[in-house]
């Protein structure tokens, strides 16, 4: 197979100056090479797929498999959705790693414990947890708001969510830290906090399942729902649940993070929008925020490349030859920002009505957290800038660096200032 010959050479890709703002690129491609052959960082070779239209198709296309064991590559190679260490074998049998019908009889067990209603009965916790994480802040002025901020909120309102108990919280925060700042690898300290987590959520599944009351209460938490989902007679095997614990959790906390990061960050270099927003808001006008959280998912959102697909037989996308065995690569960020989809698609427009984005994907795999990663992300926003109404970047843009990694897209600083506020401690 032979790439489509290139009128000017193609801009380099995965350079940190290619991650500060990667959207010329992309433009680049969408425009001259859609279905765009490269050589990742790692060395693998995939296939990177950049218009709306294509990557819509891709995302839902039977021919494209979840399951590793599809990649015609040696093994050491396999395994890559983008999960630091998830070739601890049996982490493997998660949603993104699985195709039907075994994805389709997990992904029904699981929604049947994570329902839109439980999520909607969350949000008084999830701004609390805004709150309490602000008022540590507020009277100081300055904060870094990833790891004030953007960080702990999604791992505590994940782990409360799945009921791992307040006390360990803390140790939680510390592998997923590890797992964040040191993503993208199965060695050290990265491998050692998702056995850690993986041996965690297995003992504590394993004494949830033990002390099962007979009828559910009505606050019970995600994990006892998993135990209890069933399916035809079928339950969750004990490693089917702490896959999934493990999965929600990965899925659940660095795509918030970005969310929270990018969000703050396209809003304090946008003043126009960011006032826009702030007006509705102190009128008490929720609907710009709503269509806001979804204007900054398509405009800087957090996963920039769906996780890996492979090809399982010999596919055509746009007119390209994918060989069986061959990786394909979701550009969201791409598709996002493609002028045959979106009007002006590099403007920021919290107002944004036509806004069929791919931030969440699409298809079978669509995201199933989206109404809790809607829920988080618009608290979060909401209550920064209604409590911090005067906050402003404390450097220069062109200063932020990004995290390293392939899937996600985030920042790994956001340094603000602001007017202290003071706090009654309670
Ligand atoms: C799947 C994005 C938050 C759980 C996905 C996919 C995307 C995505 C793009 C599809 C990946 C693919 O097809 O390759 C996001 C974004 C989030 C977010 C942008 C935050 C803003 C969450 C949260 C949870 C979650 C909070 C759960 C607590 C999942 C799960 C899947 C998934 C379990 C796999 C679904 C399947 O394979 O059937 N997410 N996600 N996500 N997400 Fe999210």
């Amino acid at each position: 197979m032979t790439d489509r010959p290139h009128a000017q050479p193609v801009p380099s890709l995965f350079t940190w100056e290619f991650a500060a703002d990667p959207y010329p690129t992309y433009a680049w491609l969408r425009e001259n090479s859609p279905v765009h052959r490269t050589t990742l960082p790692s060395g693998v070779e995939a296939w990177l797929v950049t218009r709306y239209a294509d990557a819509r198709q891709a995302l839902a296309d039977p021919r494209l498999s979840k399951n590793p064991a599809h990649h015609d590559e040696p093994a050491h190679a396999k395994g890559k959705t983008g999960i630091p260490g998830e070739r601890g074998a049996d982490l493997m049998t998660h949603l993104l790693n699985i195709d039907p019908p075994d994805h389709t009889r997990l992904r029904r067990l699981v929604s049947k414990a994570f329902t839109p209603r439980r999520v909607a009965e969350f949000a008084p916790r999830v701004q609390e947890l805004a709150d309490h994480l602000i008022d540590g802040f507020a009277g100081r002025g300055e904060a870094d708001l990833i790891h004030e901020y953007a960080f702990p909120l999604p791992i505590y309102a994940i782990c409360d969510l799945l009921g791992v108990p307040r006390e360990d919280q803390d140790d939680f925060r510390d592998w997923a830290g590890m797992m964040i700042r040191h993503g993208g690898g199965p060695r050290g300290g990265v491998a050692r906090s998702v056995k850690k987590m993986r041996g965690y959520l297995a003992d504590l599944i394993h004494r949830k399942r033990a002390a099962l009351p007979a009828e559910p209460d009505p606050g019970e938490d995600l994990i006892s729902g998993l135990i209890r989902a069933s399916d035809h007679g079928e339950h969750l095997t004990e490693n089917e649940a702490a896959a999934m614990a493990f999965i929600l959790l990965f899925a659940g906390f660095e795509t918030t993070v970005n969310l929270i990061g990018n969000g703050t960050f396209a809003l304090l270099t946008h003043p126009e929008e960011r006032a826009r927003l702030q007006t509705a808001l102190a009128a008490g006008d929720r609907g710009l925020l709503a269509t806001g959280v979804e204007e900054l998912l398509r405009f800087d959102g957090p996963v920039e490349l769906a996780t890996w697909r492979y090809a399982t037989r010999p596919v055509t996308l746009a007119g390209q030859q994918i060989s069986a065995g061959d990786p394909v690569l979701v550009v969201l960020a791409a598709a996002d920002r493609d002028p045959a989809r979106f009007a002006d698609p590099d403007t920021l427009d919290l107002a944004r009505r036509d806004n069929q984005h791919l931030g969440y994907g699409h298809g079978i795999h669509y995201c199933l957290g989206a109404p809790l990663a809607r829920l988080e992300g618009q608290v979060a926003l909401a209550t920064l800038l209604t409590r911090l109404p005067d906050l402003q970047l404390a450097t220069d843009p062109a200063e932020l660096r990004r995290r390293g990694g392939l899937i996600m897209r985030g920042l790994r600083t956001l340094p603000v200032s602001y007017t202290p506020v003071s706090v009654e401690r309670k």
